[in-house]
């Protein structure tokens, strides 16, 4: 598949189109030497880069929707209707706990590919999800949520305090009740897909091992074993799926809950770019035998973006993300969702607030 650096991004603002390697690429202007090119993406339908442009300024980054018992997290706005919890998932981009930007479309595209991802791994074990009222809104049976994230991982990367590569580049051979060998480099894959839980804090979460899980009352062992094998399977189907569309599916984190009837379901998200890394397959190999990142379709090129200019864990106030850079990760959220659903993304209507497109949404479904 070749989807990157078909056609130059636009010249505006603080960037502009630069030339790499033969390569047009985006480069920024300010401090260009040290910005991580950004190349853009290609493939995404010209009336889709334009109304990205558009919406920029009707991005979803705020809800207080006539509903009750509102709570905030980091992407999504929750409203708790007893047996049931309305999710609206915002255009909000977190990374490094922290809000980095709003993103274009971002709220519709990961709803709508985690609604997808859902129905395809309904064999495997059910979801919460019931309607979605709205491209940003789902409504699912309200769960029990296990206070433990299921990372599953199939490669050694990352750059998070969290990350496998950042705890075996320190050394690290233990990790959350796994063991990893000497000798491995950057971005390799794993011999066998492994969980890395760590647990579900409200600021920052923490590696932890299925046996602390177990002995600090967190999940019993049965469930601890029932959706850890779930989890793995899940992340084994999805990475087939993936591949088929060419992609790797490098990692990812679920999270699980128990319904009233004490079933136990999915929640939250399914492989959406937000909860999970995809590379480009058919560039890995010889990428990373040439010692280069492989072509990836998510957001670490903003947490690069960030990582480079300060430091975004302890800094009280980032630095503002070009424009440019938001409407590319957009293109990329969007490019994602069409490349795994195989359907085309359906640009919303841009004169209607999109707050006021949801409540209206949400009194058509009887909700409010
Ligand atoms: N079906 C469900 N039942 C109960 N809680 C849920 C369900 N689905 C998602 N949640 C919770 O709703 C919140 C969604 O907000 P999000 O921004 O994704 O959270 P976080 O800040 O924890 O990443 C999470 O706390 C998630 O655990
Ligand atoms: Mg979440």
């Amino acid at each position: 598949m070749q989807s990157l650096a078909k056609r130059p991004a636009r010249c505006s603002g603080k960037a502009c189109v630069g030339a790499a390697n033969g390569r047009r690429v985006l480069v920024l202007r300010a401090q260009a030497a040290s910005s991580p090119a950004v190349e853009s993406i290609s493939g995404v339908r010209p009336e889709v880069v334009e109304a990205i442009a558009k919406a920029q300024n009707n991005c979803l980054t705020a809800t207080d929707l006539p509903l009750p018992n509102r709570r905030q997290g980091k992407v999504r706005d929750t409203y708790d209707l007893g047996d049931r919890v309305v999710i609206v998932t915002t255009d909000r981009q977190s990374a490094f706990d922290r809000l980095l930007a709003s993103v274009p479309f971002k709220g519709q595209v990961l709803n709508q590919t985690a609604a997808w991802w859902f129905s395809a791994t309904s064999h495997i074990v059910p979801s919460a999800l019931l309607t979605l009222p709205d491209p940003n809104v789902a409504v699912m049976k309200k769960c029990r949520v296990f206070p433990v994230e299921f990372v599953c991982r199939g490669f050694m990367t990352g750059s998070t305090d969290t990350s496998l590569w950042t705890h075996y580049k320190a050394g690290a051979r233990q990790y959350c009740g796994n063991s990893f060998p000497d000798g491995m480099r950057k971005n390799d894959r794993l011999v066998a897909n492994v969980i890395t839980p760590t647990t579900k804090a409200e600021d920052h979460d923490v590696p932890i091992s299925p046996k602390e899980i177990v002995e600090q009352g967190l999940m019993t062992q049965e469930e601890w074993d029932t959706v850890s094998a779930a989890a793995l399977r899940i992340f084994q189907f999805g990475q087939e799926e993936a591949a088929r569309r060419g992609l790797l599916l490098v990692d990812t984190k679920y999270e699980f809950g128990k319904d009233a009837d004490g079933t136990i379901r999915i929640i939250d998200e399914v492989h959406t770019p937000d909860s999970s890394r995809y590379w480009l397959a058919d560039t890995y190999a010889a990428r990373h035998a040439a010692g280069l990142e492989p072509e990836n379709i998510d957001k670490e090129f903003l947490r690069l973006w960030f990582r480079q200019r300060c430091d975004p864990y302890k800094d009280a106030v980032l630095p503002e993300a070009p424009a440019e850079l938001v409407c590319e990760l957009s293109k990329r959220y969007v490019y994602l969702y069409e490349r795994i659903t195989g359907q085309p993304f359906q640009v919303p209507d841009l004169a209607t607030p999109v707050n006021e497109r949801i409540v209206a949404n949400l009194r058509k479904a009887g909700l409010c």
